[in-house]
């Protein structure tokens, strides 16, 4: 990082000058650290639209452009050449891994995928028709009572053992968690399959017959959970990080991540896109109306899957899995109704000058539902596979802020617009 000019802030009479921080990347930010010591004043920023709270080296993205980067590596290079478990490592260490490193982070995920098996009795406590997001953030926190010996942040052995056993063990989790509420047998792990495969597996397989994982869906898996895995201070991000400076520990953090994720403005959209799409499909397949909803300023309705905070031009995410939805459902040889109206629908709202005077495009969550759909998932699963995907990312930003030696809890300033000071009024002396 380096100095560029101060920038002076006038209020009044009064200047203030504020030292300006310019990222690697270009990026220049007014520090206002200093400011409020210096003039009692704050600064006033509905959801940190236009707020840095760290600095970062992990994930790149330039909205206007279309980028993302994670580490310095396009998203589009990593989708096409590497594994999740490479991309996690990546992510992690800042580093692309050796074949032996790799080798050796994988082995070790690998052998820290079962569950204690007292912890069974935890899905088994939640209503069958439980949202598996809700069951995932249950059982994330569930693991701190597993493990007391490594929850603290300050010991590097505890955050290194506490971030494999978090990587590993969430698909286990995910995955008895729909065997539960199916009323299917829970699987065990596999040492023997990938990351992926493992998944899949537990996710599918009978005890009473052969299972085998069908290379497009794993492939498929592969390159959106590696689509998924950062996306630097997106609102669940920066819940975990918030959480985690006040020192709480990794599974703690990471589990109010997955709560941050479960709304529909956020992770909860990729369902929200699939559950809209079969909507239209139900009403007879008119996207007009729906359009028409969308734009109108007294309906809350809005086109689930378009719009972004930062994307602005395209989101890079959302072209690489359109093409992949594509191909999985020719290769599947599955037709799905769905993705027709979702093209018709891209299709006129690019065209539409309501989306475009916004600059409203697809997001990453417009088009994957539709392939977890085609490899046979249902659809209250879509946004836990993206937790899945994310856990690489939440679990970065923790380690980075753990280490980073100017991190602070994370306590915002408010406007209040409360009552001025009052005197307290007797029951019998209150109005209705
Ligand atoms: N459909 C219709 N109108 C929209 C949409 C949409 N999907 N998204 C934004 N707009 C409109 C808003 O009404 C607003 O209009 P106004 O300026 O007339 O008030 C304008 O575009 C700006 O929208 P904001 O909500 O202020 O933008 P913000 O950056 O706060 O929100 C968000 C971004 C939450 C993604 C929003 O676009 C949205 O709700 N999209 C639908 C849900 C969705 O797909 N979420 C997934 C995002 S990606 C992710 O988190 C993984």
């Amino acid at each position: 990082m380096t100095r560029r000019e101060d920038a002076v802030l006038r209020v009044g009479e009064q200047e203030y000058t504020l030292p300006v921080i310019v990222g690697s990347e270009g990026e220049i930010a007014v520090d206002i650290n200093r400011l409020r010591g210096a003039s009692g004043l704050v600064t006033f920023d509905r959801g940190f639209a236009n707020t840095a709270e760290t600095k970062s080296a992990i994930t790149f993205l330039d909205g206007e452009q279309g980028i993302l980067r994670y580490r310095g590596y396009p998203i589009e290079q990593l989708a096409e050449q590497a594994t999740f478990l490479e991309v996690a490592y990546l992510l992690a260490n800042g580093r692309l891994p050796s074949r032996p490193q790799l080798d050796d982070y994988a082995d070790e995920i690998t052998h820290h995928t079962m569950l204690r098996e007292d912890m069974k009795h935890l899905f088994e406590a939640f209503p069958k028709e439980a949202h598996p997001m809700h069951i995932l953030a249950s059982a994330i926190s569930a693991l701190a009572t597993y493990y007391p010996d490594a929850l603290d942040p300050g010991d590097p052995w505890a955050k290194d053992i506490s971030m494999k056993r978090l990587l590993a063990k969430v698909p286990t989790m995910v995955a008895w968690s729909f065997r539960y509420g199916r009323n299917q047998p829970f699987v065990y792990p596999r040492n023997d399959l990938d990351y992926v495969a493992n998944f899949l597996n537990m996710m599918f397989s009978f005890p009473t017959e052969n299972y085998e994982v069908d290379p497009t869906v794993s492939k498929a898996l592969n390159v959106l959970f590696i689509l998924h895995a950062d996306h630097e201070q997106n609102c669940s991000a920066t819940t975990v990080r918030v959480v985690g400076s006040g020192h709480a520990n990794l599974f703690s953090s990471v589990a109010a991540g997955v709560h941050a994720l479960s709304g529909p403005l956020h992770g909860g959209a990729n369902q929200g896109v699939v559950e809209m799409l079969e909507s239209i499909v139900g009403a007879g397949g008119g996207i007009g109306p729906f359009v028409q909803r969308a734009k109108d300023k007294d309906d809350p309705f809005r086109l689930m899957g378009f719009g972004h905070r930062v994307y602005k031009n395209f989101d890079p995410r959302a072209q690489i899995i359109k093409r992949y939805a594509q191909e999985v459902l020719a290769k599947l040889d599955t037709a799905d109704p769905l993705l027709e109206v979702a093209m018709q629908l891209e299709e006129v709202a690019l065209g539409d000058d309501y989306f475009i005077e916004k600059k409203l495009y697809p997001n990453v969550d417009f088009y994957s539902g539709i392939i977890y759909r085609a490899m046979g998932f249902p659809t209250e699963l879509f946004t836990v596979l993206f937790a899945i995907g994310r856990l690489p990312g939440w679990i970065a930003q923790w380690h980075e802020m753990q280490q980073d030696p100017t991190t602070r809890i994370g306590r915002p300033r408010q406007i209040y617009v409360g009552e001025p000071k009052r005197d307290w009024v007797a029951m019998e002396d209150r109005s209705a």
